[in-house]
């Protein structure tokens, strides 16, 4: 990865902010994205305090016009890219008879017209560069989470983006990852947006027991270098994923009574 140009959308926190410590420590060049510009400038300066090449770009990755700007950017600055990280991502929690449609459309919006945009913006020079994209998923992308409706769909449609795009790639030199977290610590569930789109403010699960971050950025940095195509990780998320697969009906109950014990859950 050494002089490789990777840009990272949402690497202003969590799994973004480690995915781009990790990747600068091997000796890449990054671009992180984000839309509080506080966040970003703070993230850059850490990452250049490491001794890293970073830069910021302030954008919503929902909005088309951002990432080509965005790709622009990167090239202008450091010449070239050769991986793109689709990251930037929120989540929900509500019950689908409550959550406002708009809720669901802005997850959707983020999570997977965002890795579209960001990925089409990107493509020609990852081309000419036959190198990566990764694309951040979750295990609400193999197995849906009550409450999750907005967050899991958006994380299926990315799988099957990335799947279609892997075959289509197929005999140009692209490597395409899914990579699949399982509960890792970070900001997402206090900034989930509740059924009205009100934001939640608090995590209803223990973050200390979860992956770290950096654990995760791990695993996916060595995908990248390795050029797999899947990558699910957390014993937990394994297990669901298989179970899922051979006893779909017995795993509607078990996550049922996994996701109802968080805390305020609005399963009944
Ligand atoms: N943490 C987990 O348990 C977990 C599990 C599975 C998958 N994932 C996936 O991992 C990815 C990263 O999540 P995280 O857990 O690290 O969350 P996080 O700590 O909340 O970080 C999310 C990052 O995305 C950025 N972002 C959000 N909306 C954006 C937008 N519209 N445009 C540009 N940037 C945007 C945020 O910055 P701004 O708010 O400033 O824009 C922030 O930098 C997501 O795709 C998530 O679905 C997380």
């Amino acid at each position: 990865m050494k002089n490789k140009v990777v840009i990272i959308t949402g690497g202003s926190s969590g799994i973004g902010k480690a995915l781009a410590e990790v990747f600068g420590k091997n000796g890449s060049k990054i671009m992180i994205t984000g839309r509080h510009a506080g966040d970003l400038a703070q993230a850059v300066a850490d990452l250049k305090a490491d001794g890293i090449e970073a830069v910021g770009f302030n954008g919503d990755v929902s909005l088309e016009s951002d990432n080509q700007k965005m790709a622009g950017e990167a090239i202008r600055i450091f010449g070239r890219i050769d991986v793109l990280i689709a990251n930037a991502g929120i989540t929900m929690r509500a019950l689908f008879e409550e959550v406002n449609m708009a809720v669901v459309r802005k997850v959707m919006d983020i999570n997977f017209f965002g890795a579209l945009y960001a990925t089409q913006a990107c493509l020609p020079e990852i081309k000419k560069n036959k190198g990566s994209i990764i694309g951040i998923s979750s295990i609400a992308g193999f197995r849906g989470l009550p409450a999750r409706t907005g967050y899991s769909a958006s994380k299926f449609a990315l799988n099957g983006f990335l799947e279609v795009l892997r075959t289509e790639l197929l005999h140009e030199g692209v490597h395409v990852l899914t990579a699949s977290p399982g509960f890792t610590a970070s900001n997402i569930r206090k900034r989930a947006l509740t059924k009205d789109g009100s934001v939640q403010g608090e995590s209803p699960r223990d973050e200390q027991s979860m992956m770290t971050a950096e654990a995760c950025a791990q695993h996916i940095y060595r995908a990248t270098v390795k050029r797999k195509t899947i990558l699910i990780l957390t014993t937990q998320g394994k297990f669901t994923v298989w179970l899922n697969k051979w006893f779909p009906s017995l795993t509607d109950r078990l996550v049922y009574g996994v996701m109802a014990k968080e805390a305020n859950a609005p399963l009944r």
